[in-house]
């Protein structure tokens, strides 16, 4: 026990990176309630049963709900400047967050995603987290729809929009292809950074897809590359990051730490970072997962730092931002 909260303890006050996590899942319970009650909305549970999910599509409808109780741009702003106030006292000193606006059916995109922006803005100003934005597509949209999202983004780009993502269930939506093609390629074009979800409700192919029909440089999950021993080489080779969520896989689609494929990816040489997902809704930090996946492969304090690098390497940020992450980094060691 003691060693454990050493662990933890030490790893708290490491300047961490984040690169795989959702405003979406950054509800607590309690400001659910408080919008519900702003929105008049009945809640749909005790409130200590509304972050209980089991299940991929169970989590997506409760965010598709909750999200839709933002009504304001204040409210997106508090939310989005409230969260890098919670990942600051986490310990963690750069977060790319996911937006996907699909979720927030109370707000018309543009308006959203500058309060987030906004909100993030006045944090940092605040000596927060430094929150970042992805903008992410919905699986499930059409084509030409996730191109207007990205024409949107050339048109009125958010102060603080770092790259396009995209996420939901591929199991629902079967291979979509190069249906994203398009709204990934004008990102491409217009210097954003490209990240998918793939490998966690999709196999090895969804992988695959993701590099060579998106362009992306990382992929968000991953895991099941290891059933694939083709794709498994090709990503280590390429230099491929996965952006890893242990937690989150355990509770939603691979229960069993053991059998996480992890250990594997790690021994391939694929370039792993360690990521929270949904924080509030899965009840984890960053420092939780990073003490998780440090215990789990034996890192120890120094492996948990060159997670943190790997991070920042693959992150989307700019070279003074990337510089001054690896000087705080350098200094954490050297302790
Ligand atoms: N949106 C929020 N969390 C997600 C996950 N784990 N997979 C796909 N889409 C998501
Ligand atoms: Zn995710």
């Amino acid at each position: 026990m003691r060693l454990v909260q050493d662990l933890e303890t030490t790893l708290r006050v490491l300047p961490k990176v984040e690169l795989h996590v959702h405003l979406e899942g950054s509800f607590t319970a309690g400001r659910i309630v408080e919008l519900a009650r702003a929105a008049g909305e009945p809640l749909p549970e005790a409130p200590d049963r509304l972050l209980a999910v089991g299940s991929l599509p169970a989590l997506l409808a409760r965010l598709d709900w909750w999200c839709g109780l933002v009504r304001s741009a204040e409210q997106a702003e508090a939310q989005a400047h409230d969260f890098a106030g919670a990942l600051a006292a986490d310990g963690v000193a750069y977060a790319e967050v996911i937006v996907n606006p699909t979720h927030w059916s109370g707000l018309p995109r543009p308006v959203l995603l500058e309060a987030v922006s906004a909100g993030f803005g006045r944090a940092a100003a605040e000596g927060h987290a430094d929150c970042w934005l992805l903008v992410s597509l919905l699986r499930s949209q059409t084509e030409d729809g996730a191109l207007e999202v990205v024409r949107e983004l050339e048109r009125r780009p958010p102060e603080r929009l770092v790259g396009l993502s995209i996420d939901g269930n591929e199991a629902e939506t079967g291979p979509t292809g190069g249906r994203f093609a398009p709204a990934f390629g004008l990102a491409g074009a217009l210097g954003l950074g490209r990240v998918a979800h793939a490998g966690e409700s999709s196999g090895p192919e969804g992988v695959v897809s993701a590099l060579d029909d998106l362009g992306v440089s990382r992929v968000d999950h991953g895991i099941r590359i290891v059933e694939d021993d083709g794709v498994l080489r090709r990503v280590a080779d390429q230099g491929v990051t996965l952006d890893v969520c242990l937690s989150s896989n355990l509770a939603l689609v691979h229960p069993d730490l053991e059998l996480h494929p992890i250990r594997r990816l790690v021994d391939a040489g694929v370039a792993v970072t360690i990521n929270t997902d949904d924080p509030a809704t899965l009840g984890v930090t960053l420092t939780g997962e990073l003490a998780l996946a440090t215990r789990h492969l034996g890192w120890g304090r120094a492996g948990a730092v060159a997670a943190v690098a790997r991070a920042i390497d693959a992150s989307f940020a700019s070279g003074a931002t990337r510089a001054a992450l690896r000087s705080g980094l350098a200094a954490y060691a050297a302790v």
